[in-house]
């Protein structure tokens, strides 16, 4: 069976089907185990592309990212990762450990999707977000996709916030889209008329 993401349409896998997208439910730095210290004198950062031994790591943090049952899977990861198209972007801190990473894809209609961004609890609220959503935009642009989607839950407050800071804006509602029948919200970006802009 194909396996697929938590925010998007890719295919289908076991019974859980496009329900188990995981933006919706995301952990707290309370519930969650927070492998960094706090970065409030954060100095400096590096992007790269992730690599087979970093797969660990990127699971270990969505589990931080998203409540079980939402959380991927090693085997879910795994297969988005490796998707025709897809990429994987980490950002690390000096001592190269890994604070966030996104997974996006291109579609052949020329759309780009992010599949999934995930920065630790601890590090929220630092621009790593940003920057990896920036960078994964700069390479979708170059992949020549003229725009970006993505899903993320109605209650996901703080994604929701995140997306409108960058310009995206709702496309359509998804009704009962994640497993514990939260709605999510599609969510669109033209990457053309923002390549200045972001
Ligand atoms: C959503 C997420 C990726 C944002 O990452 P981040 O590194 O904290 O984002 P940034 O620091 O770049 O935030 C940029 C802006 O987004 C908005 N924003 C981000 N998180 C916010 C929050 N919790 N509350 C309000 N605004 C928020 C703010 O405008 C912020 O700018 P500011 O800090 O100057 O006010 C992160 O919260 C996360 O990993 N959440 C869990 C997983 C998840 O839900 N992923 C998205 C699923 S679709």
């Amino acid at each position: 069976m194909n396996t697929l993401d938590r925010k998007g349409h890719i295919g289908r896998t076991r019974e859980v089907r496009k329900e188990e997208s995981s933006c919706g439910n995301t952990l707290n730095a309370e519930q969650a185990h927070p492998h960094v210290a706090s970065y409030n004198d954060w100095v400096d950062f590096t992007l790269r592309d992730a690599d087979s031994r970093d797969f660990e790591t990127l699971w270990r943090i969505d589990q931080q990212c998203f409540v079980q049952g939402i959380a991927y899977s090693r085997r879910e990861l795994a297969a988005y990762m490796s998707l025709r198209g897809a990429f994987t972007i980490v950002l690390t801190d000096e001592e190269s450990q890994i604070l966030g990473f996104l997974v996006a894809t291109t579609r052949r209609d020329g759309t780009g999707h992010v599949i999934t961004i995930d920065v630790l609890p601890d590090a929220r609220r630092l621009g790593i977000g940003s920057k990896l959503l920036s960078a994964a935009e700069e390479r979708l642009r170059k992949l020549e996709c003229h725009s970006v989607s993505l899903e993320t839950a109605v209650d996901n407050r703080s994604a929701l916030l995140f997306y409108k800071r960058h310009q995206y804006f709702t496309l359509k509602t998804v009704p009962r889209y994640y497993s514990n029948g939260v709605d999510a919200l599609v969510l669109q970006k033209d990457l053309l008329s923002t390549a200045q802009a972001s």
